[in-house]
């Protein structure tokens, strides 16, 4: 009936039914040129066999990055457009991955953000004007098909779209806000685009229009390792203009971390915001000196369903590529891992229906929280590790909160509740030893 009336309303301006876009999300391909010989990326492994479409200790060959732009094709062709968020080794990684999607995509525009790796040397994206600015601009000005974006992009890599009547994209070079990026971190704002952003935001508010953020290194932390990417100062900056500009931002999505993750914007206790994270086209896993070694994961692709009217989040389809299986093949392809509103029991990915899943992961033996784990560190393979209550308590504060102080103090409660119980069984198993005797 709703539909209906709807349909008598609009039908003259053709804005009934469901207006309902899909796009690509691809990140991270950190494409090896070495791969097949000094294999500089795989963590000082030897690899006698490195597979034909990579190696979980390595970056990907190029034969790994082609296939994964190829194949998403077979799977969707029919995109509003495809975001690639970073990260690549330098301008002519960049150059040529730029080539083989227009190549395979020549009539859907890619919107395109620098990685923390793009810039050589990395991590040092300059606050200002610069060669890497300018050269990038002329492969990416056909996608961004807008001149009056060529002075933003000079200066700092940023720029906007329209994506539709009410709808707009906001592509952000938030490698400036990284805690290693020395050359910005003494500054109030970089490039100025804190301000570019913010006015941006407020152009789109006046005009009625929604905004989709994208970026590569996200706000807020990475858990359970508690890891702030930006600085406290920027993230505190980032974090705040997402509040203030709340019911303008209809989703931001991210890269940078390699997992499969999202963070909620609380104001108060009311979610506005939902910060998306794809897993990275890398199946690259780090090993560190003190031990630490990532889980393996497998390069992933993901396929998301929205409104073209509100940006709202609809659906994710996260894929993966099952790296033992396509390397024994030689032959690549993608799988579909999930469908979140499936796996979530959810009607659609917006803020509430986000806070409701957060309401799910709060238990951690739930279906949910079990799923969350293996599509968080492996993308697809049957994980081995799993998610002590200490790390689900981390995982939790991590999903409600961006900013150091709500952070620290949602760890600290977490990790004062957690104590109780353990001198407690502690107590009973040395009554009971006692009692024994
Ligand atoms: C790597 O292993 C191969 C054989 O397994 C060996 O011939 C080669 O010398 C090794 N390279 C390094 C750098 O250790
Ligand atoms: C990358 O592009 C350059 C030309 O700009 C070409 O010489 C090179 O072979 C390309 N690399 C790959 C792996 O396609
Ligand atoms: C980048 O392009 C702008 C506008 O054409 C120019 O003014 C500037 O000097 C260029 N920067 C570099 C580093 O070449
Ligand atoms: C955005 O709008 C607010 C409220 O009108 C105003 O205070 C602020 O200065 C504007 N910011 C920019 C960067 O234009
Ligand atoms: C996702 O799963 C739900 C429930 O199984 C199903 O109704 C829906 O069609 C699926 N969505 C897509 C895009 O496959």
């Amino acid at each position: 009936m709703e539909c209906l009336y709807l349909l008598t309303i609009f039908a003259l301006f053709g804005v009934c039914s469901s207006d309902e876009g899909w796009f690509w999300h691809v990140t991270d391909f950190h494409w090896d040129f070495s791969y097949w010989t000094d294999q500089l990326s795989c963590n000082g492994m030897n690899i006698s066999q490195p597979g034909t479409f990579g190696n979980q200790w390595c970056d990907s060959p190029w034969s790994l990055v082609e296939e994964s732009i190829k194949g998403l094709g077979p799977v969707r062709s029919q995109v509003d457009f495809i975001i690639w968020t970073g990260k690549d080794l330098n301008y002519e990684l960049v150059e040529n991955i730029t080539s083989l999607m227009q190549q395979e995509f020549p009539n859907t525009k890619v919107y395109a953000t620098f990685g923390n790796h793009d810039h050589y040397p990395t991590n040092l994206f300059p606050p200002n004007n610069d060669d890497i600015y300018n050269a990038t601009y002329l492969i990416w000005k056909a996608w961004i098909n807008d001149d009056s974006q060529m002075d933003n992009f000079h200066k700092g890599g940023y720029y906007t779209v329209k994506l539709g009547n009410s709808l707009r994209l906001i592509a952000l070079n938030s490698n400036m806000y990284y805690t290693k990026d020395t050359a910005t971190a003494h500054l109030e704002d970089p490039a100025d685009q804190f301000r570019w952003l913010e006015q941006t935001l407020n152009s789109s508010q006046a005009a009625n229009e929604k905004v989709i953020l994208i970026g590569h290194v996200p706000p807020g932390y990475t858990t359970p390792r508690a890891v702030r990417w930006m600085t406290k100062e920027f993230n505190q900056k980032f974090v705040d203009i997402v509040l203030r500009h709340s019911s303008t931002i209809a989703a931001l999505h991210f890269g940078h971390e390699h997992h499969d993750s999202f963070r909620l914007f609380y104001k108060g206790e009311n979610p506005v915001a939902t910060l998306f994270i794809a897993p990275s086209v890398t199946p690259w896993r780090y090993q560190l000196s003190n031990g630490e070694i990532e889980p393996a994961h497998n390069p992933g692709a993901r396929l998301v369903k929205f409104d073209r009217q509100t940006g709202k989040t609809l659906e994710i389809l996260q894929y993966y590529a099952d790296l033992d299986k396509v390397n024994a093949n030689k032959q690549f392809v993608w799988t579909l891992g999930y469908n979140a509103s499936s796996i979530y029991g959810i009607p659609d990915l917006g803020d509430d229906s986000m806070h409701e899943v957060v309401g799910k992961l709060t238990e951690s033996s739930n279906s949910e929280f079990l799923n969350f784990v293996k599509w968080y560190n492996t993308n697809g393979k049957n994980p081995t590790e799993t998610c002590s209550s200490k790390c689900h308590q981390a995982v939790i504060c991590g999903l409600r909160h961006m900013t150091e102080n709500a952070f620290q103090k949602c760890l600290d409660q977490s990790t004062s509740t957690q104590t109780m119980p353990i001198p407690n069984i502690f107590v009973t198993l040395v009554s009971l030893i006692f009692l024994a005797f």
